[in-house]
C-alpha cells in the first residue's frame, strides 16, 4: 500500500487525475471503474482541464461506475447518472457506448445486477478502480455487513449513509434507500486502486480502514489485502494515521 498526504485540496486532485491520465496515457484502451460523491468533483475537474490542453483522449476507455440509486430517475439532478455527465462525461470524448452505470429503474434489478457483471466480465476487469470511503466504511455503497458480497446487488443504504448524502438533496426524506452497488469481489479484483479520502470527519475511518483490522464491519480494511493499493489523502483525513 502507498499512502500519500497533501497539505492542499488542488495538490491531492491533481496527482489523483495525474494518475488516472496516467493509466489511459499507459493503456489507452484503460477499463476505469468510476465514483461520485463529493470527493471526486474537484479530480474530475482536473481530468477536464487535462483533456481540453490535448493531454489525454477517452476515445478508446471504457468506464464503470461503482453505483447508483434505485427507482431515482435517471434525469434527477442527484442520480449518478447526472453527476457524470456533469462532471464528465459531457465534457470529454468518452463514447456513450462505453460508459456504463447500473440502471437503477430496470424493471429487473436482479438481472440488471447480472448484467452488469457480465459487462465487467466481457471488458476484461479493472484497470484501475476510483474509490471514496464512506464515514461507515463502505466501498461504493457496500455497508458494513457480516458477510459482503461479490458482485453487483441490490443494496439497502445505511442511515448513516442517507444522512450523509442528505446533504444533496432537499431532505432526507428525498435520499433514496435502496442502491446498486458493485459488490467488493469486483472492486478487489481491479489491477489497481485509487482511495481519496478527504476531511477530518473521515480521519477515525481512514485509520480504521488501513490500520485496523481486516473486518466486515469496515468494508474498506479489505482494501488491505489489494496488491496494488494507492490511498491520497488530505492532512485533515490522514490526521490520526499512526
Ligand atoms: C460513490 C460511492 C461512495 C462514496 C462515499 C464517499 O460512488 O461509491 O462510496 O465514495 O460515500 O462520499 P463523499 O465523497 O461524498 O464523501
Amino acid at each position: 500500500m502507498n499512502i500519500l498526504m497533501f497539505d492542499s485540496d488542488e495538490k491531492l486532485n491533481e496527482a489523483a487525475a495525474n494518475i488516472i491520465v496516467g493509466q489511459i496515457q499507459t493503456i489507452p484502451r484503460a477499463v476505469l471503474g468510476l465514483a461520485t460523491g463529493g470527493t471526486p468533483v474537484g479530480i474530475y475537474e482536473q481530468i477536464v482541464r487535462d483533456y481540453r490542453r490535448g493531454m489525454v483522449s477517452f476515445r478508446s476507455v471504457t468506464t464503470f461506475n461503482l453505483d447508483e440509486y434505485v427507482n431515482l430517475p435517471i434525469d434527477h439532478p442527484e442520480s449518478y447518472h447526472s453527476y457524470m455527465n456533469a462532471h464528465l462525461f459531457s465534457h470529454i470524448d468518452l463514447p456513450e457506448a462505453q460508459r456504463h452505470i447500473p440502471n437503477g429503474n430496470a424493471a429487473n434489478l436482479t438481472e440488471e445486477c447480472r448484467r452488469y457483471d457480465e459487462a465487467i466480465e466481457l471488458a476484461g476487469q479493472i484497470d484501475l478502480q476510483l474509490l471514496g470511503l464512506g464515514h461507515n466504511g463502505h466501498i461504493g455503497f457496500n455497508e458494513p455487513a457480516h458477510a459482503l458480497i461479490k458482485g453487483t446487488h441490490i443494496v439497502e443504504l445505511a442511515e448513516k449513509t442517507r444522512e450523509a448524502n442528505a446533504r444533496f438533496f432537499d431532505s432526507i426524506d428525498d435520499v433514496p434507500k435502496q442502491a446498486l452497488t458493485m459488490g467488493v469481489g469486483t472492486i478487489l479484483k481491479a489491477k489497481k486502486i485509487l482511495l481519496v479520502v478527504k476531511g477530518a470527519d473521515k480521519a477515525d475511518i481512514i485509520r480504521e480502514a488501513l490500520q485496523g483490522s481486516i473486518t466486515t464491519d469496515v468494508p474498506a480494511s479489505l482494501l488491505q489485502t489489494h496488491p496494488n493499493l494507492i490511498v491520497l489523502l488530505d492532512s485533515a483525513a490522514g490526521g490520526k494515521l499512526a
